[in-house]
């Protein structure tokens, strides 16, 4: 982190409940420049020619849902929702949710969910998860927000060669 942008938010800020309220969320509905390059600097591979307009293309055409967290118009965090087809139409995953290192701690990634949840149209029953085992703080996070453990899957992702397990988390909504 630049030192010019810790006072943005800092420590003492963060544990205030009025920091907390200044936090806007938002749900990204049209791939303006602004946005766009925000999401380019938040996801550094977005940068790649196109992509960045190819993801938020899918979500214009209604086949997922992303929001933001944004402080002083600042994308902070960021979770997409993708529901599932057909007889599975009534549950979504939940992925690429991310918080700005400075940010965390600080009650971001709950508030975003939680409202993002909200914004789920009625259909939507359930949400889904896997996590990484190794990410304890980020399995605490959604225990606390009401996520139930559901199942454990052996290499869940794979990245190039590299496998990771996942554990299978859910909640009713
Ligand atoms: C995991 C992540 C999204 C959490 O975001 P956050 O805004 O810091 O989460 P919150 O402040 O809402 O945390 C709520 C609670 O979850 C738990 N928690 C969150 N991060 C934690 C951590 N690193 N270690 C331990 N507990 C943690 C705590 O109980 C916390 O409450 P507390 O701060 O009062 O103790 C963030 O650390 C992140 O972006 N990590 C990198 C990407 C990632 O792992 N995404 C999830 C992929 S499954």
């Amino acid at each position: 982190m630049k030192k010019s942008e810790r006072g943005a938010y800092s420590r003492e800020c963060r544990k205030s409940q009025d920091c907390l309220k200044k936090i806007e969320i938002k749900e990204i509905v049209s791939a303006d420049a602004k946005t766009i390059s925000q999401l380019k600097k938040f996801f550094p591979k977005w940068g790649k020619k196109g992509l960045a307009e190819k993801k938020l293309k899918k979500t214009l055409d209604g086949k997922n849902f992303r929001f933001a967290a944004l402080l002083n118009g600042k994308l902070i965090a960021h979770v997409k929702i993708t529901p599932k087809k057909d007889a599975h139409s009534h549950v979504a995953e939940v992925t690429s949710l991310f918080v700005l290192p400075k940010c965390r701690r600080a009650g971001v990634a709950t508030k975003l969910i939680l409202a993002a949840e909200k914004k789920m149209p009625k259909k939507i029953e359930i949400l889904t998860l896997w996590a990484d085992p190794k990410n304890g703080g980020a399995i605490k996070l959604y225990k606390k927000i009401g996520f139930k453990k559901y199942g454990f899957l052996k290499n869940a992702s794979k990245k190039g060669k590299k496998y990771s397990d996942g554990c299978l988390l859910q909640k009713n909504i």
